[in-house]
């Protein structure tokens, strides 16, 4: 089978994560995809600048030339421009793209979508929401049947390890968002976390998909942490709540109501324990009644996760035809004799 080319945009927290398991770990995700996934460059704003294990003859600032060599883009870089523009530009060359990038989704949603639907190509977002977290595929695909009435819960990770830090440690916003920062959790612009724009993307995106409608970033009702203080995280304590930063999706009567704001949460309730970089949300739906996703919602290894399960998703549906048989990846997986089957605790 040939190898599918891989251009990968943007080298940082989450980028170098993806490149490192595409250059270590080919044969585990060809078996998987049913096609090896050949790296065939990665575009940076600086290629002087040695990132950790990528080889340096692979990084290239012509991030549009890379695109016109690949089956499938891998869009890291954020912000809407050139990730915008790049990704246009792989629909049109009729690649399969895979990005992260929820504030250019929240904003730019239906463009995108509408192209690649036009091109029959796919594009991928899993990692877009809640980190690590299946979140986008279960609301999108599995509760298609359902009637989703309500999405509830953390989906930012910097703002909740700043709240957790100062209420485990007295510490001042501003000095826990450096540590986020450089943790690898926070946005380029950290603002973006603090100001509740992330969160509000986010909630965007997870209404859209509950909810069959188009709710865009500027529909959602938006309060971030800024002037969350100590001192208000301790009274919230001693009054037995914790201080969340909750994102809020709901069906009413009229239509859809879509919010993110700071919220004092009973510490007995689930989501009071969720601690550090974690998200969790709660997802409320007629049939299926209340379901619950848990996780690391921030970083480059378990967005990295994120990002390559749609890369296979996306390779296997080019290799398939879109059709969605998987039969090639399960056919190269080799079954292990019953007793190897037996784990023992
Ligand atoms: P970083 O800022 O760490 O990395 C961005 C990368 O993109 C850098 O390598 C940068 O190049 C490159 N880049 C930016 N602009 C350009 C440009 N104009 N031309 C070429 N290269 C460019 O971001 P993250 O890895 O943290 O995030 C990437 C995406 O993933 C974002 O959309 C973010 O929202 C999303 N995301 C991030 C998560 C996280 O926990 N960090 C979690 C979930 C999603 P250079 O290195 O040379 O500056
Ligand atoms: N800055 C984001 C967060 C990254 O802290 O949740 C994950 O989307």
């Amino acid at each position: 089978v040939r190898p599918l080319r891989v251009a990968l945009l943007g080298c940082g927290v989450v980028g170098t994560e993806v490149a490192r398991v595409l250059l270590d770990h080919p044969d585990d995700l060809a078996a998987r995809t049913g096609a090896p996934l050949e790296l065939v460059g990665v575009a940076v704003r600086d290629v002087t600048r040695p990132r950790a294990g990528v080889p340096a003859e692979l990084l290239t600032d012509d991030a549009e030339s890379l695109v016109d060599r690949a089956d499938l883009v891998v869009e890291l870089m954020g912000g809407i421009e050139p990730a915008r523009s790049l990704i246009l530009r792989a629909i049109a060359n009729g690649a399969g793209v895979v990005t992260a990038n929820k504030a250019l989704l929240a904003e730019q949603g239906p463009l995108l979508f509408e192209a690649a639907d036009a091109a029959g190509v796919d594009i991928a977002f899993e990692a877009a929401v809640a980190g690590a977290i299946p979140i986008v595929r279960p609301v999108r695909e599995s509760l298609a049947g359902d009637h989703v009435t309500r999405v509830l819960g953390i989906v930012n990770g910097t703002t909740n390890y700043v709240l957790d830090e100062m209420a485990t440690k007295g510490l001042d916003l501003d000095d826990v968002v450096r540590q986020a920062q450089e943790l690898g959790y926070a946005e380029a612009d950290p603002t973006a976390d603090v100001d509740g724009f992330d969160a509000a993307a986010k909630a965007a995106i997870l209404a859209s998909l509950a909810f069959h409608t188009r709710v865009s970033l500027d529909q959602v009702a938006r309060e971030g942490i800024r002037s969350v203080t100590a001192d208000d995280v301790e009274w919230a304590r001693r009054t037995g709540h914790v201080v969340k930063l909750l994102a809020i999706a709901e069906r009413t009567a009229e239509g859809v109501s879509v919010r993110v704001h700071p919220a004092l949460v009973p510490a007995e309730h689930p989501l009071a324990a969720v601690r550090g970089a974690f998200n969790a949300v709660f997802v409320e739906a007629a049939a299926a009644g209340p379901l619950m996703f848990y996780g690391q919602g921030a970083g480059g290894r378990p967005t990295a996760s994120a990002v390559l399960g749609d890369l296979v998703s996306v390779a296997r549906d080019r290799l398939t035809g879109g059709k969605g048989s998987y039969e090639s990846a399960y056919a190269s997986l080799p079954v292990l004799p019953a007793d190897a089957a037996v784990t023992r605790y």
